[in-house]
Formats: C-alpha cells, sequence, structure tokens
C-alpha cells in the first residue's frame, strides 16, 4: 500500500504536500469543487442509467456521502475565514476523461465512466492519505484520514460495479490501460501545490 497504493502506478510527487500545506486556501476551494464534481458524477450515471438497478442503489448513498464532504470543506474554509470562491480548470480531470474510450455497446460506456470514476477516488484517497501523515494542522489531519478512508470505499464501489455490467477480465484490462494512461498524465502534469491534483 505504501508506493502503489490502489493500483496507483505513480506515487504522487513528494514535494506536493510540503507546497499544499503553504495554500491551504486554495487546496481547500479546489477540494470542495472535486467533492462536488463526484456529487454530479454520481447523479449523472444514475439518470443516464436508471435501468441499472446495482448502480441505482450503490451510487445513491454516495451521491451523499460526497455532498457530505463538500459541506466539511465549506466548514474547513469558514473557519479560516475563507468563502468557496470561484472554480479552477481542472487540467487533471479533462485530461483523464480523454482516456474514455468512446463507442461500443452502452455497458463499455458505462464501464469506461466508472473506471475513470474509479481512478480519480484512487488517486485522491491516494492524496488525502499524504496530507493526513504530512500536514501539521490536527483538526485537518482527522478530516483527511477520514476522507482517505471514505474515497478507498468509493474506488471499491466503482470498480465492483464496472464488474457487474462487464466480465472481469474486460474490466481489469481496461483498468490497467486506464492507470497507465493516468500515470502519463500525471508524469506530465506540473506539480502545483493550489490544486488536489
Ligand atoms: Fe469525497
Ligand atoms: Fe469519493
Amino acid at each position: 500500500m505504501e508506493k502503489h497504493i490502489l493500483g496507483l502506478e505513480l506515487p504522487t510527487d513528494p514535494r506536493w504536500v510540503n507546497i499544499a500545506e503553504k495554500s491551504i486556501e486554495d487546496i481547500l476551494v479546489d477540494h470542495a469543487y472535486c467533492e462536488q464534481k463526484a456529487a454530479s458524477s454520481c447523479i449523472s450515471l444514475i439518470v443516464k442509467f436508471p435501468d441499472k438497478r446495482e448502480l441505482v442503489e450503490m451510487l445513491t448513498p454516495v451521491v451523499a456521502e460526497e455532498w457530505g464532504h463538500f459541506e466539511r470543506v465549506i466548514e474547513e474554509l469558514t473557519k479560516r475565514g475563507f468563502g468557496l470562491g470561484k472554480q479552477r480548470k481542472d487540467e487533471y480531470v479533462l485530461q483523464l476523461s480523454k482516456l474514455e474510450k468512446k463507442g461500443g455497446s452502452r455497458e463499455q460506456q458505462l464501464v469506461e465512466k466508472l473506471l475513470i470514476n474509479a481512478l480519480i477516488e484512487a488517486r485522491s484517497c491516494e492524496r488525502f492519505r499524504l496530507l493526513w501523515k504530512h500536514i501539521e494542522d490536527e483538526s485537518l489531519q482527522k478530516f483527511y484520514y477520514e476522507l482517505m478512508v471514505s474515497e478507498a470505499g468509493h474506488y471499491k464501489n466503482f470498480l465492483q460495479l464496472a464488474k457487474t455490467y462487464l466480465p472481469d477480465e474486460y474490466v481489469m484490462k481496461r483498468w490497467k490501460e486506464i492507470l497507465k494512461g493516468e500515470a502519463d498524465i500525471l508524469a506530465n502534469l506540473e506539480v502545483r501545490g493550489d490544486r488536489m491534483h
């Protein structure tokens, strides 16, 4: 789990957590929008695939959890006298969405989306772990620890759902390809302390 957390191919640059701590307002604002996007993404899966019963059942409570995370980030901002502020361009998610293969069956398209979501959860989990371990602020340590655990659960949810709709072998093959694609994206992305990714 130390180096290759949840199958991720490239560990986060260790410089990230140090610079992130110095720009806590920016990190919290960016984080709030990550939670919002996580909730929105589950909602759009539910409305796009209302016929997929397991998906609707599994993701409905996740929407509430992600929104709960959003609320808690807002609390952390408020405590520090900061506001939400505008959403910043999310280069990471933008590039990740390009890994999504177009075409194929409806199930294949669904699995693409589920795997991209699983990946974002895995990477977030890895970053929360770093923040939990290295940040000095004790209340934030506790907060990031809880988020790490929660996002690890979501990662499992998404992978499990993918395997509900297509064979394990297909899903794992695509998962490995997507993991590789993400490592390439991350390797070429600037390390920024004002972004979660
Ligand atoms: Fe979350
Ligand atoms: Fe999540």
